[in-house]
C-alpha cells in the first residue's frame, strides 16, 4: 500500500536519500531540492510512503515565461528509490502532484523528460505551444494546461528558478 502525502519537516533527510539513489551518481537533484526549499520555491512537494519508508518524492517548483506573466509550474525532481521502480509510484505522485497543482490555482506545468513516460498523464511537445526552453531540447520538453486554453496566445521563453543553475549545495 503506497500513502502520497505532503512533504513534513522530519521528512527532509529521507527525501535527500531518495533522490541521491534515484539519481546516483549525481547529487544535483539531492541538492536542487534543497536549494528550492530554502528559496520557499517549493510550493508543491510530495513523497510516497511505502509501510512508513519514504520511497520517491517529487517536487514542482515555479516557472516564467518570459515575457508572459503568468502562473505556471515545473515538475523536477521526481525519483524513486531504485528498488521500488516500475510499481507505479512515480505515476501516482505525478497525478497527485497535478491534483494538487489544479487546486491551488496553477495554470500549466512543464517537464523536461521521457516523452513516452510523461505524455500518458497529459503532457504534449511545448513547442506546439510555441514555448521554447533553454537546454536546446524538443520533443522532451513538453507542457500541460491544468485549464483548457491556459497558454491560448501566450509564446516565449520558459525559465527554470535559478536554482536550477546553481552547481550544488
Ligand atoms: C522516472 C521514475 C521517477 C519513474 O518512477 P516509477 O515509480 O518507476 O514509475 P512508474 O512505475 O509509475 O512507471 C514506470 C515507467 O517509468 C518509465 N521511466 C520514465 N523515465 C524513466 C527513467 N529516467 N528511469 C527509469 N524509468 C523511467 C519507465 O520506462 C516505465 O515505463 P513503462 O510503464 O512503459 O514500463 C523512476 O524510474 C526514477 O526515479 N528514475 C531515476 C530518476 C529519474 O530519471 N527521474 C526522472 C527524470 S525526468
Amino acid at each position: 500500500m503506497i500513502e502520497i502525502r505532503a512533504e513534513e519537516p522530519e521528512d527532509i533527510a529521507a527525501i535527500r536519500r531518495a533522490h541521491q539513489q534515484a539519481f546516483h551518481p549525481s547529487p544535483n537533484e539531492a541538492c536542487l531540492v534543497e536549494l528550492l526549499r530554502q528559496a520557499r520555491k517549493a510550493p508543491i512537494s510530495l513523497v510516497a510512503l511505502s509501510e512508513g519508508q519514504i520511497v520517491g518524492h517529487v517536487l514542482f517548483s515555479p516557472i516564467a515565461i518570459v515575457p508572459a506573466p503568468i502562473r505556471g509550474l515545473g515538475l523536477a525532481p521526481i525519483g524513486v528509490l531504485p528498488a521500488f521502480q516500475k510499481q507505479g509510484i512515480g505515476s501516482k505522485l505525478i497525478e497527485q502532484g497535478l491534483r494538487d497543482c489544479r487546486r491551488s490555482g496553477y495554470d500549466w506545468v512543464v517537464v523536461l523528460g521521457d516523452p513516452h513516460f510523461y505524455s500518458r498523464f497529459g503532457f504534449a511537445r511545448a513547442r506546439a505551444y510555441q514555448l521554447e526552453n533553454e537546454y536546446d531540447a524538443d520533443e522532451e520538453f513538453m507542457v500541460m494546461e491544468l485549464r483548457t486554453g491556459a497558454l491560448r496566445g501566450i509564446k516565449g521563453m520558459v525559465k527554470y528558478r535559478p536554482e536550477f543553475n546553481e552547481a550544488g549545495c
